[in-house]
């Protein structure tokens, strides 16, 4: 028994010696690997004595080498992108530690980090990259870029590299902030010095924090078109009608102040006098036969979907709601979609309704102008003369048609 646990531990040594070498041999084949950054500088230094002191200086501290970038994300700025590649040696051709496990690529609320540290005990200083990293600011031109990182710093002298390969070329610009800790957008700049030189001592710990800002110009923000229109829910007995928010993609929810703000001069607003409102489809533009609303009828509008936002939580909710009774004939309901060009689209489906005579009599007048005095008729007949006779789809186009109530 005593026996085995001796020949047991000494098996255990050799396993052990063994992994070490291994990594040993791992790391050799890394160090062979050969980046041109690297390789070039071994090639200028080859001209001096192989100064030994200073190799046993860097073998020691290998894993001081150490680089450390946080992109703070400015006003309007969203970074994303795919965390360190550590299935393959071509994102790190040297550093990283064993596994890569020292290098990484991260995304926060607040930014983006890419940090790095040599390997412990081999012959490598540091080089490594961060692929697409995806910046976004809506509302610029350019409004998005995808930019790789690389990160290095030379073993043989005091070479380092840092480098931003973007498509398109630029979107953002460094600034500094407040309170960063680190060093700043010119000590980036100044870090960057791919034929070594410069500074008296080989610095091999490098940390900074920069502000990226959208670069390009603002884009003018495009006018909301908003299309409102009645859609048959019942005939004769009182259902309970569903209150709703429908977005065109779950990806692009405006907020109740975005849509407060959609309506803005130079929305255009149409009424769909023959059918109901579809979800907008984003970029589409209408396709409904509409007619144009003039603007003082389209107050009412407004309350009808900041009401509709606000009752069902941006559309997290679902609200009940039961027309008024209207007998032999049929409610229908106030529905308006709103396109926020290229930003965001929903259809708001409201907790109005009007009650028309008979089956599929539809409505003559948009939300807000119905004369609804009569219980059984509510918009057969409109308070103002809400469209231009000159445009044929309005009903005032036909001279008989007036306003009356
Ligand atoms: C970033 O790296 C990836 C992978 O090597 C490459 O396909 C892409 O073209 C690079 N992008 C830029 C902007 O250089």
């Amino acid at each position: 028994m005593a026996r085995c646990r001796g020949m047991c531990a000494v098996v255990l040594l050799l396993v052990l010696v063994g992994a070490k070498e291994n990594e040993e041999d791992c790391s050799l084949v890394q160090h062979s690997r050969k980046s041109s950054f690297e390789h070039e500088e071994k090639l200028k230094q080859e001209g001096r004595p192989a100064s030994v002191p200073l190799l046993e200086t860097a073998e020691k501290r290998d894993d001081g080498y150490h680089f450390d970038l946080f992109v703070k994300a400015g006003p309007g700025v969203t970074i994303t992108g795919l965390p360190f590649d550590r299935s393959s040696d071509a994102d790190a051709p040297y550093g990283c530690g064993s596994g890569y496990l020292k290098c990484s690529c991260t995304y926060t609320s607040d930014g983006f980090r890419m940090t790095g540290y040599g390997t412990q005990g081999t012959m490598t200083a540091l080089d490594f990259t961060c692929h697409d990293v995806i910046y976004s600011m809506p509302g610029h031109r350019p409004d998005t870029c995808t930019c790789n990182y690389t990160a290095a710093l030379s073993y043989w002298g005091k070479a380092r590299r840092f480098s931003q390969e973007c498509s398109p070329k630029q979107c953002y610009k460094f600034e500094d902030y407040p309170g960063a800790p680190g060093g700043h957008v010119q000590d980036l700049e100044r870090f960057h010095h791919p034929n070594g030189g410069g500074d008296a001592e080989k610095v091999i710990d490098w940390s900074f924090s920069v502000q990226a800002e959208a670069l390009g110009s603002v884009v003018p923000e495009t006018p909301a078109a908003v299309l409102g229109g009645w859609k048959p829910v019942a005939s004769g007995a009182a259902l309970s009608i569903k209150q709703s928010v429908t977005w065109s993609s779950t990806q692009t929810k405006a907020s109740a102040k975005e849509v407060a703000e959609a309506f803005t001069a130079g929305s255009k607003y149409t009424f769909s006098s023959t059918e109901s409102v579809e979800v907008p489809e984003v970029g589409k533009g209408e396709a409904t036969q509409s007619v144009e609303v003039s603007l003082s009828s389209t107050t009412s509008w407004k309350n009808t979907i900041t009401e509709t936002m606000a009752s069902t939580n941006g559309g997290a909710q679902e609200v009940t709601c039961n027309p008024a009774p209207c007998p032999s004939g049929t409610s229908y309901q106030w529905q308006t979609s709103v396109e926020k060009l290229g930003k965001w689209g929903a259809l708001f489906d409201s907790c109005f309704f009007v009650c028309m005579p008979n089956q599929g009599q539809h409505p003559k007048c948009p939300f807000g102008t119905c004369c609804t005095g009569k219980s059984s008729d509510q918009c057969s007949t409109c308070t103002v003369q809400w469209c231009s006779e000159s445009d044929p789809d309005c009903p005032f186009s036909d001279r008989s048609f007036k306003v009356a109530c």
